[in-house]
């Protein structure tokens, strides 16, 4: 455990979660990929994965900037959001009704990613480093556009799904 004692300390932190998070999201984004029947779904996956590996090369420009590792930290938070993300891909069942369990899996992977971007952006905005906030928000507005993907697919296919009436 790191000793905190300064936002920069904790700011530091956060970018080690992050990137945590993000190298664990590439292994986890082709499975949901693989695991959803919707194509429209499976290609939102397979874009998010190639923004999700900029966003990797993001946090280690912005390491570089801080002068920092981006290594050295797990994030068990996303781990334990992926696993339940595992098991929505275990399901069987009606394939819509599987590709929307799915989808609130990958909305609560945006959710968490989305805080440690808007908490870190908080903090590097009050050290002063500019360019770091400018490169963390574009991987915010990535997420924040990848979960309006999902609801918006999820929308549709909750329509279309059979239901007990
Ligand atoms: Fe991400
Ligand atoms: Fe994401």
């Amino acid at each position: 455990m790191a000793t905190k004692k300064t936002i920069d300390d904790l700011l530091a932190d956060e970018i080690k979660d992050l990137y945590s998070a993000e190298k664990q999201l590439t292994k986890a984004i082709p499975k949901m990929a693989k695991g959803s029947t919707n194509p429209q779904l499976r290609a939102a996956f397979e874009g998010h994965l190639k923004e999700t590996e900029n966003q990797v090369a993001r946090l280690e420009k912005v390491a570089e900037i801080l002068q920092i590792k981006p290594t050295g930290k797990k994030c068990a938070g996303m781990e334990g959001v992926i696993e339940e993300g595992a098991e929505a891909l275990e399901e069987e069942g009606e394939e819509a009704i599987l590709d929307i369990g799915i989808i609130g899996a990958g909305s609560r992977v945006e959710h968490y990613e989305m805080a440690g971007y808007l908490t870190a952006i908080s903090l590097a905005r009050q050290t002063g480093a500019t360019d770091v906030v400018a490169l963390l928000n574009q991987s915010l507005a990535e997420e924040e556009n990848a979960e309006k993907t999902l609801r918006k697919i999820a929308a549709g296919l909750i329509k279309s799904a059979p239901a007990e009436v």
